[in-house]
């Protein structure tokens, strides 16, 4: 067991480069399984969720390959078609194989993912969907075990709320249906499209990007993948958020400013001046000689994209604690994702909350003060990391394996930015 330390107090300057998007490389490890083949995925990011996913596709039968940021997956002798519990418990996401095993094998047991810290997060769209396509589903045991003789065939599949993996499982299974999918009321997050594109590049007939509204027209035949993962936005506006409160001012690269739409206009509500190009985002205070700069207070909501993140709500919570005045969050998307509160409280922050709502009392931007923490999550543990940069003296934050799912090099890009960070054994 590991904990962070950081000295905070300290303002942020200088580039950050970001990574490949977490949320992009599970699906598209996923859809590898689809057609037998050695699948190149350029960008993969290094993190534990990606190196588990691998881990998963080798219990399957996959060989894997990685140099620097490319991994290549050789599918081609899966043996297996069964997710098991150990694997799936350390990550939800591996239930995005259920949709390629069943198209490519007509078979496939995966563990139910079980609860989660943020939510009860159950996976019945998923399995309506394959329903929908013809499947039949059995929940035995703990395991989801389904099956279809032949391939599945077209239908319309309505979401009753935009489900991310729900829609990546879904748009999997389809591409090797007889006849047509559509997929209302769908996912649009900016790592479907990526794998929208990875399908389509495999020889898949897939319309409606970054819309509602998908529809698959199945094919027989699927040619090994090629392809790029998208730079993770989730990461990207950890970063701004981090320099924007610690004072700080810098340039974060390799990353796509039109991912992320609803975070740089809060961080503009908040009074921070925003440059961008296509790849690059550019983020200071104004001016204000012999002032410290002033957070402005800022509501948000979250929802579905292009709505703002509900992955980046524990980290603009963490901002808002050091605004000048009172703000509330709204969490919409999952029912128990404050967990970051009573640990914020330990920092001297001030939020009450009530059911889905926060209300953020602002201390200032040197309101905080380190202590010792505890992440419970991914993207709480973040908005820890965050407090602790903008505080004075000193945070540990504990059960830092959470942060390792998804931020890759994280201790090498904050101390890239002048933080005093590092890891120490509990
Ligand atoms: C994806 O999770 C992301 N994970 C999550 O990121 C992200 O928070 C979430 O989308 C929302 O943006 C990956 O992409 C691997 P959902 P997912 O299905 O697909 C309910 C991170 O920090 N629901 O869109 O599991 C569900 O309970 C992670 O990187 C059902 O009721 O989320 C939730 O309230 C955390 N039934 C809502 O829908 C279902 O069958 C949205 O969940 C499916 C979902």
């Amino acid at each position: 067991m590991e904990k962070l330390i950081i000295e905070g107090g300290r303002p942020l300057h200088g580039v950050v480069r970001i990574s490949g998007a977490k949320n992009a490389a599970l699906p598209l490890m996923a859809a590898t399984i689809l057609t037998p083949g050695r699948h190149i995925l350029r960008n993969m990011p290094d993190l534990r969720d990606t190196r588990t996913f691998v881990r998963l596709l080798e219990n399957l039968g996959a060989k894997s390959e990685r140099t620097g940021d490319t991994l290549i997956l050789d599918t081609t002798h899966l043996l297996h078609t069964e997710a098991p519990y150990e694997l799936v418990k350390t990550m939800r996401a591996s239930v995005l194989v259920l949709g390629p095993l069943l198209a490519r094998f007509g078979r496939a047991k995966v563990s139910l993912p079980g609860g989660c810290a943020i939510g009860a997060r159950p996976i019945n769209l998923h399995i309506m969907g394959l329903e929908r396509l013809g499947v039949t589903c059995r929940l035995e045991g703990g395991y989801v075990d389904a099956a279809i003789d032949g391939p599945m065939r077209g239908n319309v599949i309505y979401f009753d709320n935009p489900s991310v993996t729900g829609t990546e499982n879904l748009l999997m299974a389809a591409v090797l249906a007889e006849g047509t999918t559509v997929l209302k009321n769908a996912a649009r997050e900016p790592e479907i499209g990526n794998l929208v594109d990875m399908l389509n590049g495999m020889g898949a007939s897939i319309e409606g990007r970054d819309t509602d509204k998908l529809t698959i027209h199945g094919c027989s035949r699927l040619k090994s993948a090629d392809c790029s993962i998208i730079p993770d936005r989730i990461e990207a506006g950890t970063y701004l958020i981090a320099i924007a409160a610690t004072g700080g001012s810098g340039t974060v690269t390799n990353c796509t400013p039109a991912h992320l739409p609803s975070l740089l206009e809060k961080l503009r509500g908040a009074g921070l001046m925003i440059a961008e190009t296509d790849t690059t985002i550019h983020i200071s205070w104004p001016e204000t000689v012999g002032e410290k700069p002033v957070i402005g207070n800022v509501d948000i909501k979250t929802m579905p994209y292009p709505g703002y993140p509900t992955d980046l709500q524990a980290q603009f919570m963490a901002l808002m604690a050091l605004s000048s005045d009172t703000c509330v969050i709204n969490e919409t998307i999952f029912e128990n994702r404050f967990m970051h509160v009573a640990e914020l409280h330990r920092m001297g922050a001030k939020i009450k909350i009530d059911g889905h709502f926060a209300v953020v009392s602002g201390r200032g931007l040197h309101g905080l003060s380190g202590a010792p923490v505890m992440a419970t999550d991914l993207r709480a543990s973040s908005s820890l990391v965050i407090a602790g940069l903008a505080a004075s003296g000193r945070t540990e934050i504990s059960r830092i394996y959470h942060l390792e799912r998804g931020y890759e090099n994280l201790i090498e890009k904050l101390t890239g930015l002048g933080a005093k960070v590092w890891k120490e054994q509990e």
